[in-house]
C-alpha cells in the first residue's frame, strides 16, 4: 500500500526550516515504516514486498548493501543489524564505489540498494551492473514509484513521507528500521530464537515514544550545539553499533553548517588522528551502554588527557573527568540503540548550522537528488 501525501507536507507548517520539521516528524515516520510490519505472535516482520519465500530467504550466503552519501551509512547500519540477528555476512559499500570497479556479482548474494529519492544515478547504475550480471537486488527506498524502485526485484517502501531538506534524516532513521524489519525476518528464518524476535518486537514498537522523549531535549542540544559550533572542526568516534552513528553525525554536521568533521572508529584514533587532539577540536563520542563502554570510556580519557573537549552521547553520565558534556538518552535494545542514537547528532547539526546561520535546507553546492554522474 502506498500513502497519499496532502500538499501540506510541502510546507514548513510552522517550523523555521524543513530539516527542523522532518527531524521532529520522526515519530510518526518510523510509525509509518513499521505499520502492519511487526508481527508479535511470531515474533517476526513481514515483509511482502521482498518476493521472498523462506526458502529463497535461507538461501543467501551473503548481503551486499549500496547506497550513496547518507544512504551508504544507514547500509552500514543495516549490516550491522542483518549480521547481529540473522547471522548472514553483510557489508555496506558505496554505490559510487561499488559501479566503477567492475564488481563480482555473485548467485548465492543478495543485493540491496538505498535511496530516499530512489533516482540516485549511481545508486540506480550499481542496481542496472548487478541485474545485467544475473543478480537479486532488492530496494530499500521512500519514493514510491521511482527509478531505483522500479528497476529492483522487490523491496520495502520506508513510507516516512516526502523529504525536501537536502540533508536526510527521516529517511535514514526510517531506513535503519527497514534494515532492522530485513535483519528480524532474516533471522528467523534462521536460528534467531522467538524469545529475541519478541525482543526485537517489543524494541521496534518503543522507538516512536522514545524519539519523542529524545526530540524534547531539543533546546539542551541547541545550547550545546551553539558552543560546539564555534570550533573549526569536530572529530566523531564510534566503535561497532555507534561507528555507523559517528559517521553519519560527521555527514550531516559538515553537510548543513560547513563546520569540518571527521569521523573515526574510536579505536582507531591511536593509529594517526590522535595527533589531531588538543583543546581547538572537540569530539563527539557516541557511547551506548554496551558490552564496549569500558573501551570507550579508556578512549574518551585518551582524548581528554590530551586536552580535548568530550560531548558524549549515550545511556549512563560517565564521570566527569571522561565528558565535558553530555546527551542522554532512552535505552533500548542493543541491537536497536544506533537508530536512537542518530537523532541527537542530527538536532547537533541543525542547531550548528541555525547557530552559524547557514542555508539550512539548501547548503551551498549540494542537491537533494544526485542524479548525474
Ligand atoms: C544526505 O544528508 C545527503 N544529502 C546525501 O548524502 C544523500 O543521502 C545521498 O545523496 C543519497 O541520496 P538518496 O538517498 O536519495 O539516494
Amino acid at each position: 500500500s502506498t500513502v497519499d501525501w496532502e500538499e501540506a507536507s510541502y510546507d514548513t507548517a510552522g517550523h523555521a526550516h524543513f530539516l527542523i520539521k522532518e527531524i521532529s516528524e520522526q515519530p510518526s515516520a518510523v510509525e509509518r515504516t513499521l505499520s502492519g510490519r511487526v508481527d508479535e505472535r511470531f515474533a517476526t516482520a513481514h515483509l511482502g514486498g521482498l518476493n521472498l519465500d523462506a526458502r529463497e530467504a535461507r538461501a543467501f550466503r551473503r548481503v551486499k548493501i549500496l547506497g550513496c552519501g547518507s544512504a551508504y551509512y544507514s547500509g552500514e547500519l543495516g549490516a550491522q543489524l542483518i549480521e547481529e540477528l540473522a547471522r548472514i555476512p553483510a557489508h555496506a559499500e558505496p554505490a559510487s564505489e561499488f559501479r566503477y570497479r567492475n564488481p563480482v556479482i555473485e548467485a548465492d548474494t543478495l543485493y540491496i540498494a538505498v535511496s530516499q529519492s530512489g533516482e540516485t544515478y549511481d545508486t540506480l547504475a550499481a542496481v542496472q551492473e548487478i541485474k545485467r550480471k544475473g543478480g537479486r537486488v532488492l530496494g530499500v527506498v521512500n519514493t514510491v514509484g521511482s527509478a531505483i524502485a522500479r528497476e529492483c526485484d522487490g523491496g520495502v517502501y520506508l513510507h516516512a513521507g516526502p523529504e525536501i531538506s537536502v540533508a536526510s534524516t527521516k529517511a535514514f532513521t526510517s531506513t535503519a528500521v527497514a534494515f532492522a524489519l530485513i535483519a528480524l525476518h532474516f533471522g528467523r528464518v534462521h536460528d534467531l530464537s522467538p524469545a529475541d524476535g519478541r525482543r526485537i518486537c517489543a524494541g521496534l514498537k518503543a522507538l516512536p515514544g522514545q524519539i519523542r522523549e529524545i526530540l524534547a531535549k531539543e533546546e539542551e542540544i541547541a545550547k550545546l550545539a551553539a558552543q560546539y559550533a564555534q570550533n573549526a572542526g569536530m572529530m566523531f568516534v564510534g566503535r561497532v553499533r555507534g561507528w555507523p552513528v559517528a559517521r553519519e553525525g560527521a555527514q550531516k554536521l559538515k553537510e548543513v553548517s560547513y563546520v569540518h568533521a571527521e569521523a573515526y572508529p574510536a579505536s582507531e584514533l591511536k593509529h594517526g588522528p590522535l595527533a589531531l587532539i588538543g583543546p581547538e577540536l572537540p569530539t563527539v563520542a557516541v557511547v551506548p551502554d554496551d558490552e564496549l563502554v569500558e573501551k570507550n570510556l579508556t578512549t574518551m580519557g585518551e582524548i581528554r588527557a590530551r586536552h580535548g573537549r568530550v560531548l558524549m552521547v549515550g545511556h549512563t553520565a560517565p564521570d566527569p573527568k571522561y565528558a565535558e558534556d553530555c546527551i542522554l538518552i532512552p535505552k533500548n535494545e542493543p541491537e536497536l540503540d544506533p537508530i536512537l542514537l542518530g537523532i541527537p547528532l542530527q538536532l547537533l547539526a541543525y542547531h550548528a548550522a541555525v547557530a552559524l546561520e547557514r542555508d539550512v535546507d539548501k547548503p551551498r553546492n549540494l542537491a537533494k537528488s544526485v542524479t548525474v554522474e
